[in-house]
Order: structure tokens, then sequence, then C-alpha cells
């Protein structure tokens, strides 16, 4: 069998881990929410749709970087295992996948997402694609369990600027944890960031005139209905995107419209709601070089290279533990 598919996650994870965040979002001051939840099968769609919108430049611009840098990047890393961390539809890997198997290293690509229905479909697709290649997927929240598989060298790639929705804390701890896991000879981080640049541009990136991003981001209300029975009106609130200056990263809100109380009962409380008051269902880190260069040395890596876009919006770099 070409395909494997490690689920590491129990059945009901998903459950009780949304109860879990449900809980403290709802009841802490302010509510927040980790964004992880806006995947279900309806969001996974709107996110697709927010990657081909003209204002959400950040899939474009690492595209263009990655077919730009693909080879160079196998001539790098001699990479024979590719695992990608939220690698969600696998859509842009495959341009590293071309490049990898092209050079002749890759033996096997090991997706590593929390969603197992988009992790079967991309594994089957990438499979069907790349007949000489082991897929070796792992169902995991790669907050908790770093799944990476020999043979090495290993390349981990981490695009998107998926890394933007952790805070410095967590990026920290998160950098650590998987620079440990770099252990073998030649392992190396690919990471896709999303810079700094106008507020005005990035505002418009997560707030289109389609009004696609505000469908995306209220659709975690839905998903707290589906699985909490929780009684959201999703006309009961507005979608913010607004640039926090101080922490350089946007933050998507879902601001009540008048003051009101939502019932959910699987947790068996209340939340009560202030009018104006916010839900932070994300927040979306931008980064600079030489911070960004300083955060990955103390968690022990080197940069040896930074590839921006020709309009430096976005940056991959390939970092290799000291
Ligand atoms: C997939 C987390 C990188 O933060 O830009 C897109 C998600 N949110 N529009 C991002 C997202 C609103 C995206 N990441």
């Amino acid at each position: 069998m070409r395909i494997t598919v490690d689920r590491r996650l129990p059945a009901d994870h998903a459950a009780r881990a949304l109860r879990a965040d449900a809980e403290s979002a709802l009841t802490g001051r302010p509510k927040r929410l980790p964004p992880k939840w806006f995947y279900d099968e309806h969001g996974s769609t709107l996110f697709d749709r927010i990657t081909r919108l003209p204002e959400y430049y950040l899939t474009r611009a690492e595209r263009q970087i990655l077919n730009a840098r693909a080879e160079e990047i196998a001539r790098l890393t001699d990479a024979r295992t590719l695992v990608e961390l939220g690698s969600g539809t696998s859509a842009k890997t495959r341009v590293l996948l071309d490049a990898l198997t092209a050079a002749g290293t890759l033996k096997q690509y090991a997706p590593v997402d929390v969603s197992d229905t988009t992790l079967d479909r991309a594994a089957e697709a990438i499979s069907r694609d790349y007949p000489g290649l082991r897929v070796a997927a792992t169902v995991a929240d790669f907050e908790t369990d770093l799944p990476l598989p020999e043979p090495g060298p290993r390349l981990v790639a981490f695009l998107g600027s998926t890394i933007g929705n952790l805070d410095t804390e967590q990026r920290a701890a998160f950098l650590t944890r998987l620079r440990a896991a770099l252990t073998g000879e030649g392992d190396a981080l690919l990471l896709g960031v999303d810079l700094v640049k106008s507020p005005t541009t990035l505002i418009r990136a997560y707030d289109d005139d389609q009004g696609v991003t505000a469908a995306f981001d209220k659709n975690v209300l839905r998903v707290l209905n589906r699985e909490l029975g929780a009684g959201f009106d999703l006309g009961a609130f507005d979608h913010k995107a607004l640039w926090n200056a101080e922490a350089e990263r946007i933050e998507m809100r879902l601001r009540a419209r008048v003051a009101h109380s939502v019932e959910i009962p699987a947790l068996g409380l209340t939340a009560d709601f202030a009018r104006g008051e916010d839900l932070r269902t994300e927040i979306s880190v931008k980064f600079r070089r030489e911070p960004l260069t300083e955060e990955l040395t103390r968690a022990a890596f080197t940069v040896p290279h930074w590839w921006p876009d020709p309009q430096s919006r976005f940056a991959l770099l390939l970092a290799t533990p000291v």
C-alpha cells in the first residue's frame, strides 16, 4: 500500500477540544476562539475561495516564490521526506513535489492535518498523481503532536503564513518543539510568512468586497450551532478586520450588533454579549525579517535563505538546526 493514514486523534477529539475551547472562549473576557474551528467542510470551501480573491494576495505571492525557488529548495535540501504541517488540500505543495521528485531524492510525502476527510482526499490525489511516492498521512494536531517520519533528510513545510495564527509565546513554544524533533542530518524547515505592509492592504485582504471573509468568519458560529446546539444568530454579528499596530497583526472579530444572550446547551451555559462586544476569532501576525530571524535563532535555527516575492509582500525562508 502506498498510502497510510495514521489517525492519532481519538474519534471524539474534535468534539471534546471544541467544547473546551468554546467554554473558555465564551466565558472569558475578552471572548476569543482559536481559529482552527473555521475549517469544517463549508469553512474549507470558503477558505479556498478566499485564496482566489483579488484582495487576498498571500496565496498567489507564496506560489510565485515557490515556482521561482522550488528547484533551488530541492537542491539545497536533498529531502527524502517532505512533511507538510496543516496541509489542507496540498495544492501549493505540488510545486515542491514536482521539484523534489524531478531531483530524484524524494521518497515520501507526509502531510499532517487535523481534518481527516481533507487529509484522506489530499493523500489519494497526491498518490494518484505521483505514482512513485509513498504517502504517509497523519491526522494530528501539530500544536501538541509533531509526527516526523523517516527517512531523512526531512523537509518540514509550514506554508501559507499559518504560523501567524500563533502569538509570540505560542510561536516560541512551537518552534522549540519543532527544533527538538528535527534531529536528523540535513533536516530543515521551509516556512511561509506574510510580511508587514500598509494597513489598508492588510485590512482589505481580511475584509473583501464580496464578503467571503465575513462569511468565513461567521461560519465558526455555524460550527458552534451544529456541534454544540448553540443558538448563534449570524445576523447579530458584524465581521471586523482590525490592524493591531502594536502587535503587528490582523485580528478578526465578530462584533455583536446589539446586546443579547446565546444559549449553548452542550456546555450548559449562556453567553452574554454587550452591544459592540467582540468575539476574537483569529490573529494573523505579520512578520519582519530581523525579528523573525531572531525568534528562529532563539529556537536554535539559523536562516540561510530568505526569499521574498518581487513586491516583498510575502516571504519563504529556509531554516536549519544550528
Ligand atoms: C490560513 C491562517 C494563513 O491568516 O491569512 C484567511 C486564514 N483568515 N482569511 C490567514 C485566513 C482570513 C489564513 N491562514
